[in-house]
């Protein structure tokens, strides 16, 4: 690539495989010059399951993005999901050593390390760990500890893992293309970063990324990363269910759940019925609108009612603020919204990216959020980067386990 400001984010979805190219400007906005795409195969849940054609499928969508943004693309910021990703929080604390007053950038690492000192099980490997909160001898609420004078540092981590050898997939199947890895990122975590603004993160908030075979999360309380993960159900499941229940070939159900779909019940009169035109080896068929919105709704409620489940096993759902933001293809059905809300009792609406300028029907189509936020990571891990050095890239610490 010609330009260091230059930025790539690929996404390997279970519906398709996405990557943007976008170009970090001097006031820190972005710009993005191009998306790529094609339909992803290979991939389950978001787990990489056939290696060879999952390839071809990444390169097909590289040079996608290459022809339409008129770059070479040389290294990319890769997103991971599928439902072995798990997060906990964890306080790390160290002592400043005697013959020294200040803190300094070495007990930061330190804190870091020590916050990681937990056992999580063996084959996996973490992904991120993320600053909350720091103390400097019991003082709360410290954003930057660095040369402030202090005995006992401790921080408060989000700290997010996988399987590694699953993680180490998807770096291969990209580093065969060949292409450099710049970083592994959480799928939701990239996402938030273009959905939320910093002040939507600091008065609470949870996005909530419904993609093909996933459905990723991440909710932010403070401006902190407070819970993460994801559940292993999407839209796939929603087409499954509508294949099922109506009797109707799978590519049938994607379209008509896609044309016509929608999760709001009691808004058909009866008889409002949708006509499946016959097709080859297809007779054809009259489906009720209310019974396929059933299916849809049922499959959401269930699935935004797991998800409750999960994040109500700590306190922080009860202080996002800001309410949710859902993104992600199945963002599209329209009333999903409004489900959201009544299962989770709270303010919910459809978001996709924000505060960007290029290609604006890229940008506004939720379905690219996760692949446009590693763009918006890209360009603060870079700035973190220039000045300290602060930021070690992940690829080397999941290959070697090293824990930096
Ligand atoms: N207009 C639409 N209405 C309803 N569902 C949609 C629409 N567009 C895409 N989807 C669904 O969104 C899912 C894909 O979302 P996406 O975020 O691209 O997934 P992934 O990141 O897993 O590849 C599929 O299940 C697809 O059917
Ligand atoms: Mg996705």
């Amino acid at each position: 690539m010609a330009s260091s400001d230059l930025m790539v984010g690929l996404e390997i979805g279970t519906s398709k495989i996405c990557v943007v190219v976008g170009e970090g400007r001097p006031d820190g906005t972005i710009k993005i010059l191009g998306v790529g795409q094609a339909p992803s195969r290979g991939v389950r849940k978001g787990e990489i399951v056939d290696f060879e054609t999952a390839m071809k499928c990444v390169h097909e969508a590289v040079v996608d993005a290459e022809t339409k943004s008129d770059v070479m693309i040389r290294s990319v910021y890769v997103g991971v999901a599928g439902s072995h990703i798990q997060s906990f929080n964890n306080r790390g604390c160290v002592m400043v050593p005697d013959d020294r007053e200040e803190i300094d950038e070495q007990d930061i690492e330190d804190v870091k390390i020590n916050a990681r000192e937990v056992s999580i099980p063996a084959p996996n490997a973490f992904l991120h760990s993320i600053i909350q909160h720091y103390h400097v001898d019991g003082q709360d609420g410290v954003l930057n500890p660095v040369g402030m004078l202090g005995e006992k540092l401790e921080a408060d981590f989000h700290v997010i893992h996988g399987v590694r050898t699953r993680i180490q997939n998807t770096i291969r199947c990209v580093k065969e293309l060949p292409l450099e890895v710049e970083d592994v990122v959480f799928t939701a975590l990239a996402a938030a970063q273009v959905v939320l603004t910093q002040q939507q993160k600091n008065l609470g908030a949870l996005v909530i990324d419904i993609g093909g075979g996933t459905t990723d999360y991440i909710l932010y309380v403070d401006g902190a990363v407070k819970q993460s993960g994801v559940l292993g159900v999407g839209g796939d499941h929603i087409t499954n269910d509508i294949s099922m229940g109506l009797r109707i070939p799978m590519t049938r159900a994607e379209k008509l759940k896609i044309e016509e779909g929608s999760v709001t019940l009691g808004n058909c009169l009866p008889g409002d019925t949708v006509l499946l035109k016959d097709d080859s080896g297809f007779a054809g068929k009259e489906i009720e609108r209310e019974t396929l919105n059933t299916i849809i709704h049922l499959r959401l409620r269930e699935t935004f009612e797991l998800l409750k489940r999960q994040l109500e096993e700590e306190p922080f759902i009860n202080y996002i603020g800001e309410g949710i933001f859902i993104t992600g293809g199945c963002s599209h059905l329209s009333g999903i919204d409004h489900l959201a809300e009544e299962i989770f009792e709270l303010p919910a609406r459809v978001a996709h990216a924000q505060t960007m300028s290029g290609l604006t029907s890229a940008f506004e189509n939720p379905q690219f959020s996760a692949a446009i936020g590693l763009i918006k990571y890209a360009q603060a891990v870079q700035v973190d980067r220039r000045p300290r050095g602060r930021i070690g890239s992940l690829i080397g610490r999941i290959f070697h386990g090293m824990r930096s």
